[in-house]
């Protein structure tokens, strides 16, 4: 039967590459990977010990674990320096797997990847963003250990964002029958009929085994509470070694549907039987839901008209880079989720699974993305492996094929890409459409496509050129019968807690390099400082609020905004030292910035109202501008006790004020038919005194050795207000049950390296993220810094770890003393 193995940990990681350029001996040419001749590899080889290798565990960014910027780097990567790695891990297999199909699992590899076992190559993979996996059957020694080794060459690049580099997904070690259900083999069509589910499940099956004759298999349906609820099944005709697929038929009645505020899941359970024995299991999940995109009532999920709200995201984070867990993951998407929106567009990659996991957990809808429009074999390869992976996820309600291709996208070579990948797409799941994040002059591309032939099944528009609001509209007289989706809006620019310039940004020389900031400032008197405020946009830029209002057509799906979190990367307009870009909603670290809490606000079916800046500043500091955003029918300033008035709040504004400050108290109140709803203000906080720790998101924890607690860091005065301009240095420890995974503060100008253990706080904030060990018990954090008060926390790890580890290499029995250590060559064969 099937064993899935969790292969992150124990592994070896050597920063550069393992070349052997003189060969002199024989030993020399076998360690060397170029060299093609079978098991010759000595780096995978058991025992190879030469080289200085680092333990790690995957996920794995080695950027990131280098921390290495520089001016140098590249600035859209975020000014960290890649290259070349290898890693390397030595495990034990038992006897009685022999026989078996083994096959290794890589979720992602930035970016490309050559891998070896016991000393034979075994394949290489380009993209660093598709899942793929290995049969390693033949390579592995049975009933001994083994060594796998990879090495990773990120010198090339696939985006202009922060793109990580090395195992940064995790890694599985798979050992089931030589008959067994393919690597993304099955594909569940679910069909919503009235209170029934029909089901058509495509099941493709591996027969790497001199099997022929019948198999059968079953499907047994689950339902979200894990009760049987259906079994239906089919016979399959075997031809040894030979793939073949099947379908299996059936319907199931009462069904609970996949809602956003209810995301209700079904397992499939897929077992194969040979000779009425069975040989393989492997569960799906499913859900049912119905999507329809009329231009009457917008898009349609499960009969209900829903706009899209949706946030473009790339995948890293604070204190740990690229190397995101699962954990870090559902924190992001959590965060999201809490915050209102309810769609992502995998802006512009195939995801980690775990992120689809996570949208089909919180009921968050997904454009699922590829990396780049061709239909070249490589490139529709790419496609395929995306969609055959993710066609089963409720949460994926729609194939991108593309993004701002530019040099093709208004040429005939352009629609024949397109269409060759729309052809490819329907066929792998008809259930789904596509569309395509035009951008620029889309209006005029998008006829030239109609014109010529190519016909999006959605049509996805990025921004509106220079400001065009009125481009949908145009659009939409031009073609009344089509559907539009914001593939891409926003790209607003803010700092989270930088109401005024920093120190050496209010100078006109400050940022000389940057040729933009002309362009894109839209207040003059903010133009050397991408302040919190949030009115700095892209020249194809808008607000939050400006989108919100072009998109309430209901011919328009929705939007996606640019972008839900600040990432590494993309520092434009500004330059070195900027190594983060601005454009988030939230910061790096997962702290709302106020653009941020605009979509909170105006999404909240509650309700809300968010009130900035902060009131502590210089007593000196002058006129400030206060802004109120809120979703009631009046809103009220109220600083000092003095009211500035109860106004109307505009539908998709700001309300402004300007207040000279004085420090004491400041609160903004909402109003719906003359009552107040909701209120929320700020005190000036005297010094810093005391250390504040916050669990982000508290709930139970698994040990597992991989999931990870989210603590916010701020300090407080001596009655407990919060200081929100503290740039305190903090110290962290953690002892017990856990361990210190990375910490980070968000700012884009601080290089600290985020696994050391100690932050500055940036605009009063920091993060700390923690690991569980294998083992339950309790973690704890200390918080220290000069002259305050410490702080500290603990955490119970209360759930046993389920999964099960590969086993590690067996160390010898009686290793004979003193044995002079083996020339590493000497076991290749
Ligand atoms: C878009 C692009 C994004 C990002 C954004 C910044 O044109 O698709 O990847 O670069 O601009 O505004």
């Amino acid at each position: 039967m099937r064993q899935i193995l969790n292969m992150d940990f124990d592994w070896k990681f050597h920063d550069g590459d393992i070349v052997c350029t003189n060969f002199n001996s024989v030993h020399e040419i076998f360690e060397n990977p170029s060299f093609m001749k079978s098991a010759n590899c000595g780096i995978s080889k058991v025992g190879y010990n030469l080289h200085k290798w680092d333990d790690i565990k995957v996920p794995h960014d080695f950027r990131h674990y280098k921390s290495e910027f520089s001016e140098n780097a590249v600035s859209s990567q975020g000014y960290l320096t890649t290259g070349i790695a290898w890693y390397r891990k030595e495990f034990f297999v038992p006897a009685e797997t022999e026989g078996k199909s083994i096959t290794v699992e890589f979720d992602g590899i930035f970016r490309d990847s050559e891998v070896y076992v016991n000393g034979s190559y075994v394949g290489n993979h380009l993209s660093g963003y598709t899942s793929f996996s290995y049969d390693i059957s033949d390579f592995i020694l049975y009933g001994e250990n083994n060594a796998i080794a990879v090495r990773v060459d990120a010198t090339k690049y696939e985006g202009w964002w922060y793109e990580g580099a090395g195992i940064y997904r995790d890694v599985r070690l798979v050992i089931a029958d030589r008959l067994k259900v393919k690597y993304s083999g099955v594909f569940v069509k679910s069909e919503v009929r009235g209170n029934a589910g029909g089901i058509e499940i495509d099941v493709e099956l591996e027969n790497e085994a001199a099997n022929n004759g019948d198999a059968r298999l079953v499907a047994e349906i689950l339902s979200p509470c894990g009760e049987k609820v259906g079994e239906f099944d089919t016979t399959i005709k075997l031809t040894e070694y030979e793939e073949t697929c099947a379908t299996i038929k059936g319907e199931i009645s009462n069904i609970c549907l996949w809602e956003l505020d209810s995301p209700k899941q079904y397992k499939a359970v897929i077992s194969v039987y040979l000779n009425d024995q069975k040989v393989d299991e492997y569960t799906q999940k499913f859900g049912f839901r119905t999507i329809a995109y009329t231009v009457e009532n917008g898009f349609v999920l499960n009969g209900k008209p829903t706009k899209l709200q949706g946030v473009c995201v790339h995948d890293d984070f604070a204190g740990v880079g690229g190397a995101m867990s699962r954990s870090v993951i559902r924190h992001k998407i959590f965060l999201l989720k809490q915050w209102g929106a309810n769609a992502y567009r995998s802006s512009h990659n195939p995801p980690s699974p775990y992120l689809l996991e996570a949208c089909d957990d919180f009921g968050i809808l997904v454009m699922d993305e590829v990396r780049l429009m061709s239909s070249s074999k490589e490139f529709l390869g790419q496609m395929t492996d995306l969609i055959k992976r993710d066609r089963n996820h409720p949460s994926v309600f729609i194939w991108s094929i593309g993004n701002e291709e530019m040099a093709i996208h208004g040429r005939k070579v352009g629609v024949k890409i397109g269409n060759h990948m729309l052809r490819v797409a329907h066929k792998l799941d008809p259930t789904r459409a596509c569309t395509y994040a035009n951008n620029g002059h889309w209006h005029d591309i998008t006829i030239f496509h109609e014109q010529n032939g190519l016909h999006m099944d959605v049509y996805g528009f990025n921004y509106y050129c220079l400001r065009t609001f009125d481009m949908y509209e145009r659009f939409h007289k031009k073609y009344p019968d089509k559907m539009i989706i914001g593939t891409e809006n926003g790209s607003a620019l803010s700092t989270r807690g930088q109401y005024l310039p920093r120190k050496g940004e209010d100078t006109a020389d400050a940022y000389t390099k940057s040729s933009m900031k002309i362009m894109i400032w839209s207040n003059p008197e903010r133009l050397y400082n991408i302040s919190a405020y949030g009115e700095a946009y892209t020249t194809w830029g808008a607000t939050p609020l400006e989108t919100f209002r072009t998109a309430e057509p209901n011919y328009v799906s929705g939007y996606f905004l640019w972008t839900g979190f600040d990432y590494r990367g993309e520092v434009v307009p500004l330059d070195w030292p900027s190594t983060i870009t601005r454009f988030g909603l939230i910061d790096l670290c997962g702290f709302t910035k106020d653009l941020g809490h605009h979509c909170r606000v105006k999404w909240s079916q509650e309700p809300a109202i968010h009130l900035y800046p902060h009131w502590t500043f210089d007593d000196n500091v002058g006129e400030l501008e206060v802004d109120m955003v809120a979703n009631t029918e009046e809103v009220e300033l109220i600083v000092n006790g003095n009211s500035y008035g109860r106004v109307e709040n505009p539908k998709w504004d700001i309300v402004k004020n300007f207040v000279k400050y004085e420090k004491g108290e400041i609160t903004a109140i909402g109003y719906n038919n003359g009552v107040e709803v909701i209120r929320t203000g700020y005190k000036t906080a005297g010094k810093p005194a005391k250390i504040n720790l916050e669990i982000v998101q508290p709930r139970d924890y698994v040990a597992d050795g991989e999931d990870n607690v989210f603590v916010k860091v701020d300090v407080l005065d001596e009655n407990g207000i919060h200081c929100p301009n503290a740039d305190t240095l903090i110290s962290f420890e953690v002892t017990g049950d856990g361990e210190f995974l990375g910490c980070g503060n968000g700012d884009p100008l601080d290089l600290a390296h985020e696994m050391n253990p100690s932050r500055n706080l940036f605009n009063g904030l920091a993060l700390v993220i923690m690991k569980t060990k294998r083992h339950t018990g309790k973690m704890k954090l200390v918080a220290k810094s000069f002259g305050l008060e410490s702080a500290e926390i603990e955490v119970d790890v209360t759930i046993p770890a389920t999964d099960v580890l590969v086993e590690s290499a067996r160390s010898k029995t009686k290793p004979k003393a003193a044995e002079p250590e083996k020339d590493a060559a000497d076991n290749a064969f």
